[in-house]
């Protein structure tokens, strides 16, 4: 156990000092004093290697009540509630929805001959499914672009990105996920929100928001794996919209595949005849088998629509750059 410590304090460093700095000061603190913090290490090295990240102990930090913009409190909080803290990181994960990447995911889709069937596969509690639920708000230039009239609304800044007039006409849709969550349970929102970095109040709204509106007319997230679970879910969608175009879309899910997953499930796509849309980080992209020309793209995601990069975004959708 003891051995793993340094390991862990040396991912906590790199989390404060790389994605935590300059998007959330309360985290880079936190992660820089526990990195410090003998007793949490320790704690940290009871939990298997893919439980030790540092936005699970973070969220289940939160959940119990700790005041996670004290560090010297809330590494007290984790030490006195340390069976609460590790039973929380064993029966959750981090399976963040972000509604907003539907403004990214859009211009892709709207490639696309209409109408559609979207399988979202990571679709976690399926906030990126109901893409008629939002209105889009492009910021291009000094104007502003809206399209469709849904009751949440997703800001973007859109450069040199082909807008389409409307919100493309989708005929089925099904998500799939290892652990589908249930938009309409408060626990599962709960968490949900905690997950969301402190400093991004406009996010938790725009979740909060989400959620009633899923929670109201959800769509369906059935449960399976990718790569293998792909086939029968496309086949099911297939039989639902025979007259449709089917895409596999996928967000911030292709990191939790191995490599060697990852070039099967880009396999996987090809050899079923179906679009791939995918909006993740240039690595994993790499890995899919598409073409990503060298450098890390600064911790952007990128947006590809089958082997081709049509942009790189803001991981949370904020921003979009085409690059055609
Ligand atoms: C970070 S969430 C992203 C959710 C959503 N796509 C979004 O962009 O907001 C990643 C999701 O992928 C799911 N996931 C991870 N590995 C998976 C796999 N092999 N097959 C299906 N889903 C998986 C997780 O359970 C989680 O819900």
């Amino acid at each position: 156990m003891e051995v793993d410590a340094p390991d862990i304090a040396g991912l906590y460093r790199r989390f404060a000092e790389i994605e935590a700095r300059g998007s959330s000061a309360t985290y880079e603190r936190l992660c820089l004093a526990v990195a410090d913090d003998a007793a949490t290490l320790r704690l940290l090295a009871t939990l298997p290697r893919g439980k030790r990240q540092p936005n699970l102990l973070l969220g289940a930090l939160r959940l119990l009540g700790a005041d996670v913009a004290d560090p010297p409190a809330a590494l007290a909080f984790a030490e006195k509630h340390a069976a609460d803290v590790r039973s929380v990181m064993l029966a959750r994960s981090t399976q963040t929805n972000e509604p907003a990447r539907c403004s990214v995911l859009l211009p892709a889709l709207a490639r696309l001959p209409e109408p559609l069937a979207i399988l979202e596969v990571g679709a976690s509690a399926g906030l990126c499914l109901p893409y008629e639920q939002y209105t889009y708000v492009y910021d291009v230039g000094d104007q502003q672009v809206r399209i469709g009239d849904g009751v949440v609304a997703l800001p973007c800044t859109a450069v040199d990105v082909p807008l389409p007039a409307s919100v493309p006409q989708i005929a089925a849709r099904l998500g799939l996920d290892a652990n589908p969550l249930d938009a309409a349970d408060p626990e599962t929102a709960a968490w949900l929100r905690c997950l969301i970095w402190p400093e991004h109040t406009d996010r938790a709204q725009r979740l909060t928001a989400a959620l009633t509106a899923v929670a109201a007319d959800p769509p369906r997230v059935i449960q399976g794996l990718a790569p293998e679970s792909l086939p029968d879910a496309i086949e099911q969608l297939r039989r639902q919209a025979p007259e449709a175009t089917p895409v596999v879309v996928h967000s911030a899910m292709v990191a939790y595949l191995d490599r060697a997953a990852r070039a099967e499930f880009g396999a996987t796509c090809r050899e079923l005849g179906v679009h791939r849309i995918g909006l993740e980080g240039a690595e994993p992209t790499r890995d899919l088998g598409v073409r990503v020309g060298p450098g890390e793209f600064g911790g952007r995601f990128l947006l590809t629509l089958d082997d081709a990069v049509l942009g790189h975004a803001h991981p949370h959708g904020r921003e979009l750059v085409w690059l055609g």
